[in-house]
């Protein structure tokens, strides 16, 4: 099976649902910028206080400090066989950093998850996570204890980009500036479209089947 995967789509599109479970599959870890920037955040750090205001208002954060901390993180041991790599590359010039930090070991398979923009609205709406990032939905996966997560017994809340508005600007930088990146592993031939309706087990499912037939 391939090891070293990309994982794209919308905002609420189930990317990190749907990576988390490649990750328990394949043995290989999930990274994700997203939560790697918002453990920065929850920290303080110098970059956190960098990047907390774009995020809040749902802008890309710029390029070189996630690429940075996203190919420190590859470069880990425990990423040494494969990743699943979650929300990056999110833009034509990340693309190519990526290409050139990884020098023709870069990713094997990009599964992109199709959604159309009105469940989008209905995920982030009804999502919950817990402070380690463990992620509920209030109608679709409620945790059993309302407001409690199931692993951690931490509380859950929701995230501060999860207003309606800033998810209209999330929407509109994916289709603006994400495509191209779309059509960039399209030419290497190693995109895979998948759709992203359904149960979580249905969508995981269909990806496992695209890996496995690749
Ligand atoms: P990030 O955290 O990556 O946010 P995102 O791409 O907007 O995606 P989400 O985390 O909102 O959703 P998801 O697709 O992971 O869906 P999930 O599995 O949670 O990035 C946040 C911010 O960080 C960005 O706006 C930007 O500022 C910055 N950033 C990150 N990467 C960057 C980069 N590369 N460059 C620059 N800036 C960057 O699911 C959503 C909900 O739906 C959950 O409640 C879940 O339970 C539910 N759900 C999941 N699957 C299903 C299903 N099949 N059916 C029903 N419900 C489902």
């Amino acid at each position: 099976m391939l090891r070293r995967l990309v994982i794209l789509g919308p905002p609420g599109g189930g990317k990190g649902t749907i990576a988390d479970r490649l990750a328990g599959r394949l043995g290989e870890p999930h990274i994700s910028t997203g939560d790697m920037l918002r453990t920065e955040v929850a920290n303080a750090s110098a970059l956190g206080r960098r990047v907390h205001e774009h995020m809040n208002a749902g802008r890309l954060v710029p390029d070189e400090l996630v690429t940075e901390i996203t190919t420190r993180r590859m470069s880990e041991q425990d990423a040494a066989g494969g990743w699943i790599l979650d929300g990056f590359p999110r833009n034509l010039t990340q693309a190519r950093a990526l290409h050139d930090a990884l020098e023709g070991a870069g990713p094997e398979a990009v599964i992109v998850l199709e959604v159309p923009d009105k469940e989008v609205f209905i995920r982030i709406a009804g999502r919950r996570t817990c402070p380690r990032g463990h992620v509920y939905n209030l109608t679709r996966n409620p945790p059993k204890t309302p407001g409690v997560c199931d692993i951690d017994g931490e509380p859950l809340s929701q995230r501060e980009d999860a207003s309606h508005h800033v998810v209209e600007d999330r929407l509109a930088i994916y289709k603006q500036r994400t495509t191209p990146v779309l059509d960039f592993y399209y030419d290497e031939a190693i995109l895979h479209r998948v759709d992203g309706v359904g149960s979580p087990d249905e969508v995981y499912a269909r990806a496992l089947k695209v890996l496995e037939s690749t």
